[in-house]
């Protein structure tokens, strides 16, 4: 089996998707986690879009398809955005369950909330009953809340629900970790003193170009260079337009932080 994110991607909730979201929007399964309705009205899934383009239109929520080879198998979408914040909803058709689907479409939905949408936070609900949404929003860092009533009348009152949240920091934090988790200690050192004066990573990739390569890229100039530079770094200013105005660079292993 290849993994997921060799066949898999995300679209635009589009008319193309609308008979299979119909197909796997009328299983109880879904009614009974979620606030689709039960039974699925004959046109529910075209109702759906509608409201999703009256969403998009209104630049408060988005929702999008998780396709793999094609096929549609769920949906992942943003809602009800204001104030920096928004609130988060997937689905997965029944027989496309523990594939990963849900994880994927998540992990690919965040940065269009943090970077597309520059949301501050989102929030996301699950039924305490709802063991696998739980563990998707709990492998993807979200934070879990104190549980609380639902509001719902098609489920019992005895039955809470779990608010999660998320932060832009929190993201990009672990975001980033793999790569800084590589970064050689004397340019730890270096980023070290950037964070302690004020600045703060804006990305951080790792695996170019050689295996043990990292860029760090800060918000900002740099603010605390030290001189001299420590033994096996260098400073260039490349001011490349696509790419960046100044780097500290570590020849061995080939790693930067830039600007
Ligand atoms: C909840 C839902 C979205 C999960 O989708 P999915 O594609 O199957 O989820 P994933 O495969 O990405 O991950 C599910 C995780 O839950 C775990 N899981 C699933 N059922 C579980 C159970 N009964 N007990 C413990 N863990 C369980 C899986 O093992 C997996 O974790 P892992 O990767 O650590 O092994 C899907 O079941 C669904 O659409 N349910 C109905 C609608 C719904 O509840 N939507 C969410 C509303 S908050």
């Amino acid at each position: 089996m290849r993994p997921l994110a060799e066949t898999c991607g995300i679209y635009l909730l589009g008319p193309q998707h609308l008979p299979r979201l119909q197909e796997y929007a009328r299983d109880p399964a879904i009614a009974a986690t979620t606030r689709v309705p039960h039974p699925f009205p004959a046109d529910g899934a075209a109702a759906f879009l509608a409201q999703v383009e009256i969403e998009r239109a209104a630049r408060t929520g988005q929702v999008f398809a998780i396709e793999d080879r094609g096929a549609f198998v769920g949906v992942v979408g943003l809602h009800g955005v204001r104030g920096g914040g928004g609130e988060i909803g997937y689905w997965i058709g029944r027989p496309h369950w523990g594939c990963g689907y849900a994880t994927f479409g998540v992990t690919w939905l965040l940065p269009y909330c943090f970077q597309n949408c520059g949301l501050d936070r989102v929030g996301a609900h699950a039924l305490e009953t709802n063991v696998a949404s739980l563990r998707v929003l709990e492998k993807l860092g979200f934070v879990r809340g104190e549980p609380g009533p639902h509001g719902q009348a098609k489920w019992p009152a005895s039955v809470l629900q779990v608010p999660f949240t998320l932060t832009a920091p929190q993201w990009r934090a672990q975001r980033d970790a793999p790569a800084l988790a590589l970064l050689h200690p004397t340019l730890r050192t270096l980023l070290d003193r950037e964070l302690a004066a004020g600045n703060e990573v804006k990305a951080a990739g790792r695996g170019w170009p050689d295996a043990d390569s990292v860029v760090v890229t800060l918000r900002e100039r740099f603010r605390a260079m030290p001189s001299p530079l420590p033994e096996g770094v260098e400073y260039d200013e490349p001011n490349d337009p696509h790419g960046w105005r100044a780097e500290l660079r570590l020849q061995v292993p080939r790693q930067l932080l830039v600007w």
